[in-house]
């Protein structure tokens, strides 16, 4: 299955980088006066590999994102995503409500320039990945949170970028939903060998998912401290590994967020 996504498939960039930072900085001009908002970011990310970039609320993280996405551009520095336009997903699942869920699939398997013959299989395809074979012709507002999320992330493997960006995407579910997605992302990141960069404020889930884990500070954003998490695939969020490096790097984020208050 899914052999269009699969690593052997993405040849061209395998032995490169999926997305590098060279000292990106991003500074806002407001009435205030200028704000530096990211200081020196330089990353990289590996052709399958998962990273998560963790920190504070306003550190920052939404814009890093923004710029790997091209959506706006470093006021210093550069960023390469040698394997083309990232695709994304952010924590509202931004789907067309008037569409059911195999149309907002094919949308975007049209703005990729899919022939219009193939879509509707490569959308079942796609909600056969997210477990959501039966949802096809389900609007919207008939679908559950989760379900939405669910439907959003096959969207975003709709546009077979070999990187993915995804921005807090599950901040607004349930407990035992993000939990199941979690599940999910894991599986089809190991299935697919995307490379993925996730952005959260939510340590444990941080640790839950990745190989790597990039701390933020705030104000400016700078990479403060990187952990690489040996803890096998499947994870759960409650197993005594993932909680044990979860407290060491929230220790970390609270003296972050202490060193932030103090200015
Ligand atoms: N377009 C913008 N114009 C001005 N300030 C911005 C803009 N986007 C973000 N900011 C500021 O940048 C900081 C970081 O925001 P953001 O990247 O959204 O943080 P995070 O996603 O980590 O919560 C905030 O202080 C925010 O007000
Ligand atoms: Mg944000």
């Amino acid at each position: 299955m899914a052999t269009n996504f699969a690593k052997a498939a993405r040849g061209i960039n395998a032995a490169g980088l999926a997305a590098g930072l060279e000292h990106v900085s991003k500074s806002f001009v407001s009435p205030a006066g200028q704000q530096l908002v990211l200081d020196d970011i330089s990353l990289d990310v590996a052709p399958g590999e998962f990273v998560t970039i963790l920190g504070a609320s306003g550190c920052g993280k939404s814009t890093l994102l923004n710029l790997v996405a091209g959506l706006d551009q470093p006021t210093t520095g550069s960023i390469n995503t040698p394997g083309g336009r990232p695709a994304l997903m952010f924590q509202e699942h931004a789907l067309f409500p008037w569409l059911t869920a195999g149309k907002n699939i094919e949308l975007a398997l049209r703005l990729r320039g899919v022939p219009k013959s193939e879509r509707h299989t490569e959308a079942k395809r796609l909600l056969e990945l997210v477990r959501l074979g039966g949802a096809h012709g389900k609007r919207v507002h008939e679908l559950s949170g989760g379900m939405r999320q669910r439907v959003a992330m096959a969207r975003a493997l709709a546009q077979d970028s070999d990187l993915l960006l995804m921005d807090e995407p599950f901040a607004a579910v349930d407990a035992i939903t993000r939990d199941v997605l979690h599940g999910e992302l894991t599986r089809i990141w190991e299935e697919t060998n995307l490379s993925v960069l996730f952005v959260t404020h939510n340590v444990r889930e941080a640790v839950r998912l990745a190989q790597r884990v990039v701390l933020l500070s705030s104000r400016p954003g700078r990479i403060a401290k990187e952990w690489t998490v040996d803890i096998p695939q499947p994870r759960r969020i409650e197993d005594s590994a993932v909680a044990e490096l979860s407290l060491e790097i929230t220790e970390h984020l609270r003296r972050e967020i202490r060193r932030h208050g103090q200015h």
